[in-house]
């Protein structure tokens, strides 16, 4: 603590004395810095330890102070989220992929995989690209998006889902979550309703004056939004629906109007992502899927940089460098096979979490949404510091002390640099969310053992 202190103190040129750990918290201008800092008090007051001055610029990461206390890394011993990448069928494909020289953009694989996702999901046809980054940045650019736009976006949710949207040029406007930590149905309705004026030339919103046309919803760690209802309201605002399925790849509605459909294939366009820590991966890339296959066409054509002609390189748009790779895709058809025996897995653990977890005061498995099958990719606790006893920080820096790896729900999107200007509407339920999220680990190669062994180390 007196090294936060001190070193707030130097970060304002005033002496130690006149500052307070409150003043030092509101007046320090930087997140980062302000990060830094309380990671550094928190570590202090957990460790009854003094990090000297000059080594707190490098603490930015609990692993940096671990490797200062300890001399090396941290041990990861139960990861959060690890790829499963031990079926045989993959070093078999990536030794074709080495031997015939097609490591780049074209080979057998990257259609198969293509395939193989779209027959999954019930789509007619998909287009693999880079990453989930990409997927959402082409589709909003062919979904209409323009410069100088408003998309609805939900605050809760990692920083990529959104960035697309200032790619295009246009700007989020921040909404809230529900319980299910997706995009508040009626608040969307509401916000329609109540900040936006119906006009000739679509909805505009009041306070900024720009056109919406998109509602980007995220099906976040592997929940599903309630797709009824957003869906009634864009039909009603006449907005067009961009799932960010890159966390839902699996999840699809059992029930209600929608029974039967795959995240990502109720709207007007989804996006798959296959980052390390999805539930399949490629290692990194993404997939389009929309019913509209003209949509899709263009995606192709602008993911191979708009070539028109492979001899002359020739090129009507400017296109972008998005394809997937035939040694990304030479994964993903083997991964993609595996995914329902991941997603019982995940399921079997889960459940192992709720009953071990489940008859403890303040702390809550929280449950996927029953109109769903989800994938259950993440799974999350809500910690009531207070009921439980230990409140979610220090709960986490014990876990990752022992070697287990959490971590807490991404800070809001509307508080990021970068999104601090960008409008928003009553954002009420995801600071809740923010402040209590822990998240644990759930890999499909956890075993019961390892699931039992973190809920003993919750519940010491
Ligand atoms: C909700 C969400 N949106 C978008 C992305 C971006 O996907 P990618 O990392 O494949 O670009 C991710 C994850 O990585 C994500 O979790």
């Amino acid at each position: 603590m007196d090294t936060f202190l001190k070193f707030a103190a130097e970060l304002f040129a005033v002496p130690a004395d006149t500052i307070s750990l409150d003043t030092a918290y509101e007046s320090i201008p930087q997140w980062d810095s302000l990060a830094q800092l309380r990671l550094v008090a928190e570590m202090e007051e957990t460790f009854g330890v003094e990090i000297p001055i000059d080594a707190v610029p490098d603490m930015k990461t609990l692993r940096d102070f671990y490797r200062y206390i300890d001399g090396e890394e941290a041990r990861v011993e139960i990861p959060l989220s690890a790829p499963n990448l031990k079926a045989p069928e993959i070093l078999g494909n990536l030794r074709e992929c080495v031997e015939s020289g097609l490591v780049s953009s074209s080979g057998r694989f990257i259609a198969e995989f293509e395939r193989k996702v779209a027959a999954y999901v019930r789509s007619r046809d998909a287009v693999a690209v880079q990453s989930g980054a990409a997927g959402l940045h082409l589709a909003l650019r062919l979904l209409g998006v323009q410069p100088g736009e408003a998309v609805i976006a939900p605050t809760l949710t990692f920083i990529a889902a959104v960035n697309p949207i200032t790619y295009v040029g246009a700007e989020p406007v921040f909404m809230d979550c529900d319980d299910s930590l997706c995009l508040d149905p009626r608040k969307l309705e509401r916000f329609c309703a109540e900040a936006c004026a119906r006009t000739d030339d679509g909805l505009i919103h009041r306070e900024t004056g720009k056109r919406i046309r998109v509602i980007l919803v995220v099906h976040v760690f592997g929940n599903m939004a309630d797709m009824e209802r957003i869906m009634d309201t864009a039909d009603r605002y006449g907005l067009k629906v961009l799932e960010d399925a890159t966390e839902a790849l699996g999840s699809f509605y059992e029930k209600g109007r929608f029974a039967g459909k795959f995240a990502g294939t109720i709207g007007d366009a989804g996006v798959y992502s296959f980052n390390a820590n999805k539930i399949i991966t490629t290692g990194g890339g993404g997939m389009i899927v929309s019913g509209d296959q003209q949509l899709l066409a263009e995606a192709r054509y602008l993911s191979a940089t708009a070539k028109n002609d492979s001899l002359y390189f020739a090129h009507d748009a400017v296109g972008y460098n998005y394809r997937m790779l035939n040694i990304q895709a030479a994964i993903g058809v083997s991964q993609i096979d595996e995914i329902e025996r991941f997603i019982e897995t995940k399921r079997a653990n889960h459940q192992l979490y709720r009953e071990l977890l489940g008859r403890r005061a303040g702390i809550e498995v929280l449950p996927f949404s029953e109109m769903i099958r989800p994938n259950y990719w993440f799974y999350s606790l809500a910690i009531d510091g207070e009921r439980f006893g230990e409140d979610r920080d220090a709960l986490m820096n014990r876990l990752i002390a022992e070697g287990i790896q959490c971590r807490p729900v991404w800070k809001l999107c509307h508080t990021q640099k970068p999104y601090l200007d960008a409008p928003r509407f009553a954002i009420e339920t995801a600071p809740f969310y923010e402040r209590r999220i822990l998240n644990v680990p759930c890999s499909t190669s956890l075993t019961a053992e390892d699931a039992r062994a973190v809920c003993r180390a919750i519940l010491k």
